[in-house]
């Protein structure tokens, strides 16, 4: 579907905002279900449920990575815009195909985008809220008038598939939008809000691989190349920092907790989805569930709940997004969605 470039011009609006013109999602075709892992781990499909919600997740193929993941990503959330050109490409990944370059520069390329600027964002499972406020920040001051905004991660390549406690939570797959400028009349996003706690850092890491094993005298700094997460306290300051943000960022756009119409948080798991509602007195019935079909998906994680959630959302309602990551990185997003292109019937999301 092609649709006609927005009416305006740089600096021929009052008050430019950033809207959601297309979004897409992909995720590899290899399901892997709990009683699939029960076989392998030692772990239960009841508590897997039980403890987090998922029933399932997907992993990549040999043949794919990352990048694989966002470009399809991305050019189906241009395909669902209507459109054959950005002006910038910001992608969110914390399992980028090398650990040098960044992967931004080959999915521009991948979906045939020219030169223009593409680098990395790396939040973790808040990196693609990180991303969609600065995209949100470059349109709004003129810098482009068109960003593709992309949150795909591959956990599969960090975790150790031996690891109970990590290898049932994570799958792979990639989340995109086109963010495009429009006037203030037409919504869009309205506020934002982001943080981090390094103190933390500890919390959730890949102790392996960078420059810190480099200069430590701790051999197992060296030795472990998998990712580790602390879950139990991730738990509780996922819910603190994802509340918490999510307050401030309904007070920047004048929005009563009531209000809003779909609540699309970080897809870690189930008992956070419901203690975050509750917490913000928003009816568990408006928050977007998408982890049990594909697990926690780090950074595409609210891309993906997004493009599931999209055929759902009418013309106007109000998101708010909020995600909490290692780093310790949260953030928050409150926005409207677009009025300025119908994105009912978003049938290019794929099988999501
Ligand atoms: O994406 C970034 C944000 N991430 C998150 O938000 C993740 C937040 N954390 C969590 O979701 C939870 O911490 C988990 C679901 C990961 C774990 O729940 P928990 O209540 O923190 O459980 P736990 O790690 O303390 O483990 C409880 C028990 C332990 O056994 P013992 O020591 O009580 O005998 C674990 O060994 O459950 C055991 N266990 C398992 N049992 C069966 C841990 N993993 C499994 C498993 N299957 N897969």
């Amino acid at each position: 579907m092609q649709r006609d470039a927005p009416s305006f011009g740089r600096g021929s609006v009052t008050c430019r905002v950033a809207v959601i013109e297309g979004v897409g999602a992909y995720i590899p075709p290899t399901i892997v279900t709990n009683a699939q892992l029960s076989e392998q781990l030692d772990t239960s499909d009841e508590w897997i449920r039980r403890m987090t919600g998922i029933q399932s997740r997907n992993h990549n193929g040999v043949d794919s990575a990352t990048s694989d993941l966002a470009a399809e990503a991305g050019r189906r959330a241009m395909a669902h815009a209507g459109v054959q050109a950005v002006d910038m490409v910001i992608l969110a990944t914390s399992t980028p195909d090398f650990r040098c370059p960044a992967t931004a520069p080959s999915v521009a390329a991948m979906i045939g985008l020219g030169t223009v600027p593409a680098f990395d964002v790396a939040a973790v499972c808040a990196g693609f809220v990180y991303a969609l406020a600065l995209g949100n920040s470059v349109i709004r001051s003129q810098m482009a008038d068109r960003v593709l905004v992309i949150g795909a991660d591959s956990f599969t390549s960090i975790v150790d598939p031996n690891d109970r406690k990590t290898a049932v939570i994570f799958g792979d797959g990639a989340g995109a939008v086109v963010l495009g400028a429009a006037d203030g009349n037409c919504g869009g996003i309205l506020a934002t809000d982001l943080g981090s706690d390094g103190s933390f850092a500890h919390l959730i890491r890949v102790p392996a691989g960078g420059a810190r094993a480099f200069s430590s005298s701790d051999p197992t700094m060296f030795d472990n190349p998998y990712f580790e997460m602390e879950g139990k306290q991730v738990f509780a300051e996922a819910v603190k920092a994802m509340t918490e943000s999510s307050k401030r960022v309904l007070k920047g756009a004048e929005w009563s907790n009531d209000t809003v119409d779909h609540l699309i948080a970080h897809q870690a798991n189930l008992r956070i989805l419901n203690i975050v509602a509750d917490n913000l007195g928003i009816s568990r019935d408006r928050a977007v569930l998408h982890l049990d079909k594909v697990g926690n998906t780090s950074a595409a994680s609210i891309p993906l709940a997004m493009a599931y959630a999209a055929p759902r959302i009418q013309q106007g309602q109000r998101l708010l997004l909020t995600a909490f990551g290692g780093g310790t990185a949260w953030g928050s997003v409150a926005l409207t969605w677009s009025n300025n292109y119908a994105l009912e019937g978003v049938s290019n999301v794929g099988d999501i």
